[in-house]
């Protein structure tokens, strides 16, 4: 994927980190989860001491068993008194339950905990990446924005979901199964803590190696899905360049990648499985031998010697679990890395602090001094000033590049300049209220979107609570009642919908409805006709001729024919104004836009 890199240290999702940079992000992943739980911080320490409590419950059983067997049975044997044995097994019955019902109980709590975190961060994501300015969009490829909402999200779930639990109780589980068993019988438990040392140092290994794969998995799953993405994006360059061929075998080859990285992490399983397995045999069987040893000897009895083995066989229970969890940990923190990037990204261009409120914008434009560049290195504008009074209706040309789609996209404030300032009635664009900046200013663009809903929706987007009345009259206006009168269901037609599709040319005229209800101060036209036919256009230039009037109007043109409406001529090269005059004049005159006219008249005939 490549993309400018603006952004700050989410901008890449790079892998050559230096250690400093690691930590912040490590930090910034912390902060994120910190602040994720602090508002459920009660139920994590509910669902702790729950998780405590059955555990305790949990490692009870062995113990009774041999107090049972060495103490009660005896009882009911030599003295026919069964009333400890009865005692011993309601016992057991009783915190077998009270484990089972604690566990349950955890579960819901714990799962009630997730699905508020992922709540809180679906939303948080969502919110966030809205608000963040062009300038993020523009770098921040779709497909890495998509992932950041599901796969990411849903490897953070599986880890909340499952493995966190696996471990916290795994490791609690372990640790009170060993302090029971130092308690029972504490030479066992020496010889289980000795064959820890095997144990780490396999579980060390696994770690490691798995790290390694896993990443590397992850590199080539990202290869995958972007080919795949990128081939299905743009599927009409694919098919009449005729790339299939060629396509299909890089993305065999990618996917045969894939299997074999995969391939090599069952490996991995397959190795530290049967060690997992060799290691509590040899365990179980040393603990036997040596408290066999002891029971011949008189030195313990059989019941210890049997809880002690019960107590080692569920040591080793959960750590299958607990390594199964460390894949799915990494690629959780490895989410969270990502996300939390996302989220302290900042707003290019933020709202104003102290926000100027302009009730009623007249519509008058002005660049102080301009200067800007989408980046450091290149400037864009250098020093522009340009003065457009209220009312006046600016045409904009140029050569491709010029910097027309810039200046408008800076009227907008989809950016901010780098120096000097852009206002609206003497207001510094940067402080004016975003509500008033909204309604003040709208641009229409080529890529006119229609969301999902319906036609009237889409053109009621200008103005949410316009009235039915107002949306015909805006389609109207616009010359867009006809095309919609025709469509199946007319204004109630689904955008979506078989027989709703429209042409690109009438999703122009729709969202040209949607600019003239929306009723701006200042409208903004970049290339908005570019997808009409002649006849089409001209009727939009009578529309045109209604949509501007009492407006300031920024149109840019690459048809010299809207020209003729307009007050007042920009001809743009390299980021500066070469030429500035009534359209009548520059005709007349010698200038670059003189010759470009002429060029266009004859092309006519
Ligand atoms: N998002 C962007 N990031 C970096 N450079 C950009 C971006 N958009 C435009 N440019 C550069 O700015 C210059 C002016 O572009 P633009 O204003 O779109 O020209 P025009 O609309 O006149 O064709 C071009 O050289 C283009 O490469
Ligand atoms: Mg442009």
């Amino acid at each position: 994927m490549s993309t400018t890199t603006v952004t700050g240290t989410s901008g890449e999702d790079r892998s050559d980190y230096t250690r400093a940079e690691s930590k912040a992000i490590r930090k910034r992943s912390l902060r994120l989860l910190g602040s994720l739980v602090t508002p459920v911080r009660a139920q994590l320490w509910l669902a702790a001491i729950v998780l405590v409590v059955s555990t305790a419950f949990r490692v009870a059983g062995p113990a009774l068993i041999a107090f049972g067997i060495d103490n009660a049975l005896p009882a009911a044997v030599e003295e026919l008194n069964w009333l400890p044995t009865i005692g011993v097994v309601a016992l057991y019955l009783v915190t077998g339950i009270a484990g089972a019902s604690l566990i349950g109980w955890y579960v819901v709590v714990a799962a009630r905990l997730t699905q508020a975190i992922m709540l809180d961060l679906r939303k948080r994501i969502f919110v966030h990446t809205q608000r963040l300015s062009l300038e993020f969009h523009e770098s921040y490829t779709s497909g890495r924005i998509i992932s950041r909402q599901t796969s990411d999200l849903d490897s953070i779930r599986e880890l909340l979901d499952g493995g966190l639990n696996e471990l916290v109780s795994g490791i609690l589980y372990g640790g009170f199964t060993l302090v029971m068993l130092l308690l029972v019988d504490w030479q066992s438990g020496v010889i289980l803590a000795v064959m820890g040392i095997p144990l780490l140092l396999l579980m060390r290994w696994f770690y490691t190696r798995s790290q390694v794969v896993y990443r590397e998995s992850r590199v080539v799953s990202a290869k995958v899905i972007v080919k795949f993405v990128e081939t299905m994006t743009g599927i009409r360059a694919v098919k009449a360049f005729r790339k299939e061929v060629r396509n299909d075998r890089e993305f065999g080859e990618l996917a045969s990648d894939y299997r074999n990285v995969n391939m090599r992490s069952i490996q991995l399983f397959g190795t530290f499985e049967p060690g997992l397995m060799a290691v509590a045999s040899v365990t179980v069987a040393l603990v036997l031998l040596w408290g066999g040893i002891r029971v011949v000897d008189g030195a313990i009895e059989v019941g210890v010697l049997l809880a002690a083995v019960l107590y080692v066989r569920n040591f080793f229970s959960p750590l299958q679990e607990v390594a199964f969890f460390l894949n799915s940990y990494q690629s959780a923190t490895a989410a969270l890395e990502k996300v939390s990037g996302v989220l302290e990204e900042e707003p290019t261009v933020p709202d104003p602090v102290k926000p100027v409120d302009l009730w009623t914008a007249r519509g008058h434009v002005r660049f102080d001094d301009v200067s800007f560049g989408y980046s450091k290195d290149r400037v864009i504008l250098p020093d522009f000033s340009l003065d457009i009074p209220a009312g006046q209706t600016v045409a904009l040309v140029g050569t491709t590049g010029a910097g027309k789609s810039t200046l408008a996209k800076l009227v907008s404030r989809f950016y901010d300049p780098s120096e000097g300032r852009v206002t609206l009635d003497g207001v510094d664009l940067r402080s004016l209220h975003p509500k008033d900046l909204r309604r003040a200013i709208v641009m229409v663009t080529q890529e006119a979107y229609l969301f999902s809903g319906t036609v009237a929706d889409n053109i009621a987007l200008g103005k949410p609570d316009a009235t039915m009345d107002e949306i015909r009259a805006a389609a109207r206006a616009v010359g867009a009642d006809a095309f919609i009168e025709r469509l199946p269901d007319g204004y109630a037609t689904d955008v979506n919908k078989r027989g709703g599709r429209v042409s690109a040319g009438q999703r122009q005229l729709i969202s040209f409805a949607r600019a003239f209800l929306a009723d701006p101060a200042v409208l903004i036209l970049d290339e908005a006709t570019a997808s009409l036919d002649i006849p089409s256009e001209r009727q939009i230039q009578d529309a045109l001729q209604t949509l501007l009037a009492d407006r300031t109007a920024i149109i840019i043109a690459h048809r010299l024919s809207t020209v003729a409406i307009a007050d007042r001529v920009l001809v743009m090269e390299h980021g500066r104004i070469i030429e500035d005059d009534a359209p009548e004049e520059l005709i007349g005159g010698d200038g670059r836009f003189a010759r470009l006219h002429a060029a266009w008249r004859e092309s006519l005939v």
